[in-house]
């Protein structure tokens, strides 16, 4: 198959083309990305020799780049979208340009060009937060912040080509992520990059917001499972398999890099802040997938992960990241 691959230069995209690359050698990559402060070539650097492998620098919600882009692919897999809940807070215009608008240009060319499956990475967030129990695909859609509400708008107007024009297309719906190359502005990596400097870890509120951690090495098997097996029209729950309140996680972090709680900050919540998210799989999990890495280990595989690659993180942390940082921490990083 040829694939279609846009947001491939952030962090879940980058690690779905590692995947496909290595997993599915008979598969070709195209990856389409804008590369905003999120998308990083450095994420794609060891596939620049592949001949499997090729890179289009572009934004979704441009047309003419997007139908050059779809000419001839198998499938598209749209990763591509303003993903920082506290970045949609301070300015959702991008998020909507990106995750709603964007989202349609693409559905668009798929149905001018007649591609045989588009698949539409999306998110737990969509469904609102939930004290307990867990979310099944047929839970309502109530989505609490800009971001949320942004990518719920991209899932409408996913299932509205379906319903309407036939498109054969489907949604995952994923868990917090976590792993290689995630980018240090949410919680797990900003954590662990500040242990080993010595930072403050900011934790939001109390700390007992509860998130549903999913290594993403599995979100990628369950993307692929859901490309090649799961049913057009559909949407299907990717869920990590243990839940953990923050401030656990946290305090593993603290542990993990040989420091101790004095390290921990509370801060300010997020407003809005979805208090709890709990995925039930079982529907992907009827087509054959499993996640494979338990919290405890995916953690502490991240944090040897970070700690052998300066290379990659000791660049961000400077720029427009400091900026941010400091808007939204208000303070400065060193
Ligand atoms: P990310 O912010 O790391 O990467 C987003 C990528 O999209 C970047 O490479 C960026 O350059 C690119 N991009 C942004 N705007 C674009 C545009 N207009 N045109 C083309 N490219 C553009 O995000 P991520 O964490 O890798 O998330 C990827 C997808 O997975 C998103 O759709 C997100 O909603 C979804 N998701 C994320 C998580 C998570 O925990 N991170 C969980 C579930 C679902
Ligand atoms: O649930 C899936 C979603 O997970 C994805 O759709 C989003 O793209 C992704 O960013 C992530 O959203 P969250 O808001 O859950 O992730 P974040 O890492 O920003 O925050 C995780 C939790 O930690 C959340 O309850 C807020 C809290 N937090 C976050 C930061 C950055 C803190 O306590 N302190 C922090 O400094």
């Amino acid at each position: 198959m040829k694939l279609l691959v846009t947001g491939g230069a952030g962090f879940i995209g980058s690690n779905f083309v590692r995947h496909v690359l290595r997993e599915h050698p008979e598969d070709q990559v195209v990856v389409l990305d804008k590369l905003t402060y999120a998308g990083r070539m450095e994420n794609l650097a060891d596939h620049e020799d592949n001949p499997n492998f090729s890179f289009i620098q572009g934004a979704i919600e441009d047309r003419e780049v997007v139908a050059q882009a779809v000419e001839g692919v198998d499938a598209i897999i749209n990763f591509a979208a303003e993903s920082h809940v506290d970045r949609s807070i301070e300015e959702p215009d991008a998020f909507i340009t990106t995750d709603v608008f964007g989202t349609q240009v693409l559905l668009e060319a798929a149905r001018e060009q007649e591609i045989g499956r588009y698949l539409q990475i999306s998110t737990d967030e969509v469904y609102g937060s939930i004290d307990e129990g867990t979310f099944t695909e047929e839970s309502p859609i109530d989505p609490s912040s800009p971001y949320s509400a942004s990518k719920a708008g991209g899932d409408m107007l996913v299932q509205a080509y379906h319903r309407t024009y036939g498109l054969p297309a489907l949604i995952t719906r994923a868990s917090n992520n976590y792993g290689p190359y995630h980018y240090p502005e949410k919680l797990i990596p900003l954590c662990v990059l500040n242990a080993f400097a010595g930072i403050k870890l900011p934790v939001y509120g109390d700390g007992m917001q509860v998130r549903n951690w999913l290594y993403v090495e599995d979100h990628c098997t369950g993307i692929y499972t859901a490309l090649t097996k799961g049913n057009v029209g559909e949407v299907y729950n990717i869920g990590g398999p243990d839940e953990c309140p923050n401030i656990e996680v946290v305090k593993r972090i603290v542990e993990l890099t040989g420091n101790d709680e004095s390290l921990i900050e509370y801060v300010k919540d997020r407003p809005g802040h979805d208090v709890r998210y709990s995925l039930s799989s079982a529907k992907i999990r009827a087509l054959g997938w499993e996640p494979k890495t338990h919290f405890a280990e995916g953690l502490e595989e991240t944090v040897q992960w970070y700690r052998d690659n300066e290379w990659w993180w000791g660049p961000i942390r400077s720029g427009e990241y400091l900026e941010f940082y400091k808007r939204q921490y208000g303070q400065a990083l060193q």
